[in-house]
C-alpha cells in the first residue's frame, strides 16, 4: 500500500508517519508538506533515509501542482493532515486558513477524484461543532455543525467539500473529528507545549480569561491507532468522532503541569481572554469503540508524564523553534535530494 499524506511535518501528521512505518513498514508513505511555520523536518529525522519514505514540498492551495504529485506518485490513498491548525491565529489572520484548509481541500478533493476516485480520509476536529454548555451532552456524529472561530469554519467547510464528493461523485472518503491531542513534536503555541516550555525556561504562564474552558485531550498516538483503524475497517462514507474520555479545564491542566514540573502557582499569570473563546469541548467517541474496536491507550497521567519529560530532553528541538533555526532545516538537507 502506498499513502500520500498530506501536513506530514506538523505535529499529528509527522506522529502518523512514525507510527505507520513502524506498523506497516512494507508500506511505502509520500509526505507532501508546504513546510510552513508549523511544518519541521527534524520531527521526521530518524526516518528520512528510509527507502519507503519520500519527502514532497508542496503547497496544497496550488492545485495544479497537486494535481501533478498525484497524478505521478499514484498513491492508494490520501490522509489529509495539512491545515492551518491554531486558533489564535486564526483570528489574528483568517485567509490563510480559507486558504489552505477550504481551499487546498477542495484541490485535494479533486486530484482525488481525476486519478481514479482515490480513497481519501480526511483529518478533522470536535470544533467544528462549537461549543458546549457545562451540562450539555457530549459532541457525537450527529451534532449539528456550529463553528466560531475562523479556524473551526475552514475546517467546517472542509467537511462539508469532502462529504458531498462522496455523495455527488462517489469518492470513497471517510471523516474523523477529533478532540485536542498532545504529545512530543507539538508546537510550541499551543496550551500544553507552551506552558511546559516557558516553565522550563522559567516564564510565566499565560492562562486566558478565568482558566474555566474546558478541553478534551488525547494522547496523540491514540489518535493515530484510531486513524489507522479507520484506513483499514471504516466504513465508506462515515464519520467517526475522537476523544480522550478527558475532560480538564485549563485551569486543571495548569495545575498538573505545576505539579509534575515542581513550579510555584505564581508562574501563572492570567491574560486576557481569547476572542470568542468556546467554553467547552467534548467528545462521545462511542461509534469508533463499538464499530472499530478502538480505544483510547495511554492515560492522562502517563502521557503527560512522558510529554513533559521529552520536552526537558529535546531542548534544542524546540529552542530552534523558538530562535526561528529550525526553518533552515530543510534548505540544509533536503535541497539536493
Ligand atoms: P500543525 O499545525 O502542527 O501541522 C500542520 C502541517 O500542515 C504543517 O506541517 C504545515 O507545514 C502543513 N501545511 C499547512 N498549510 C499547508 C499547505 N497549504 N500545504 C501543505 N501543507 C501545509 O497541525 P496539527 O496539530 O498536526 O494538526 C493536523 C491536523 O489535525 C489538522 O488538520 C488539524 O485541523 C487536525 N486536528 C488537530 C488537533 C490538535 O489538537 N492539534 C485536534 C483535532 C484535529
Ligand atoms: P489551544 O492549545 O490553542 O487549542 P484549541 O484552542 O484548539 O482548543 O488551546 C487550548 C485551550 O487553552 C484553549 O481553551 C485556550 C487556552 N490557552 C490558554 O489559556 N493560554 C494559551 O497561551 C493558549 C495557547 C491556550
Amino acid at each position: 500500500m502506498k499513502l500520500l499524506v498530506t501536513g506530514g511535518a506538523g505535529f499529528i501528521g509527522s506522529n502518523f508517519i512514525h507510527y505507520w512505518i513502524e506498523k506497516h513498514p512494507e508500506d511505502k508513505i509520500v509526505n507532501l508538506d508546504a513546510l510552513t511555520y508549523a511544518g519541521n523536518l527534524e520531527n521526521l529525522k530518524s526516518i528520512e533515509n528510509n527507502p519507503n519514505y519520500k519527502f514532497v514540498k508542496a503547497d496544497i492551495s496550488d492545485k495544479e501542482k497537486i494535481n501533478e504529485i498525484i497524478s505521478d506518485e499514484k498513491p492508494d490513498a490520501i490522509v489529509h493532515y495539512a491545515a492551518e491548525s491554531h486558533v489564535d491565529r486564526s483570528i489574528l489572520g483568517p485567509e490563510a486558513f480559507v486558504r489552505t484548509n477550504v481551499l487546498g481541500t477542495f484541490n485535494l478533493l479533486e486530484a482525488a477524484r481525476q486519478n481514479g476516485n482515490i480513497r481519501f480520509h480526511h483529518v478533522s476536529t470536535d470544533e467544528v461543532f462549537g461549543s458546549l454548555g457545562p451540562n450539555d451532552a457530549p459532541f457525537n456524529e450527529t451534532t449539528p455543525y456550529d463553528p466560531r472561530s475562523p479556524y473551526s469554519a475552514s475546517k467546517a467547510s472542509s467537511d462539508h467539500l469532502v462529504r458531498a464528493y462522496f455523495h455527488t461523485f462517489g469518492l470513497p472518503i471517510t471523516i474523523s473529528n477529533c478532540s485536542n491531542n498532545y504529545g512530543f513534536y507539538q508546537f510550541p503555541e499551543k496550551l500544553i507545549p507552551l506552558f511546559v516550555t516557558n516553565l522550563i525556561e522559567d516564564k510565566k504562564i499565560p492562562l486566558y480569561g478565568d482558566g474555566m474552558n474546558v478541553r478534551d485531550w488525547l494522547y496523540v498516538e491514540d489518535h493515530s491507532g484510531a486513524v489507522d483503524l479507520i484506513l483499514q475497517k471504516g466504513k465508506i462514507g462515515e464519520t467517526y468522532c475522537i476523544g480522550g474520555n478527558c475532560e480538564k479545564t485549563n485551569k486543571e491542566i495548569t495545575y498538573k503541569i505545576l505539579e509534575f514540573m515542581g513550579k510555584d502557582e505564581k508562574m501563572i499569570e492570567f491574560v486576557a481572554d481569547r476572542k470568542g473563546h468556546d467554553l467547552r469541548y467534548s467528545i462521545d467517541s462511542s461509534k469508533i469503540q463499538h464499530e472499530l474496536g478502538w480505544t483510547p491507550k495511554t492515560s492522562f497521567e502517563d502521557g503527560m508524564k512522558k510529554t513533559i519529560q521529552w520536552y526537558k530532553e529535546n531542548e534544542s528541538w524546540w529552542k530552534k523553534i523558538k530562535s526561528g533555526e529550525y526553518q533552515n532545516y530543510y534548505e540544509k538537507n533536503y535541497k539536493d535530494r
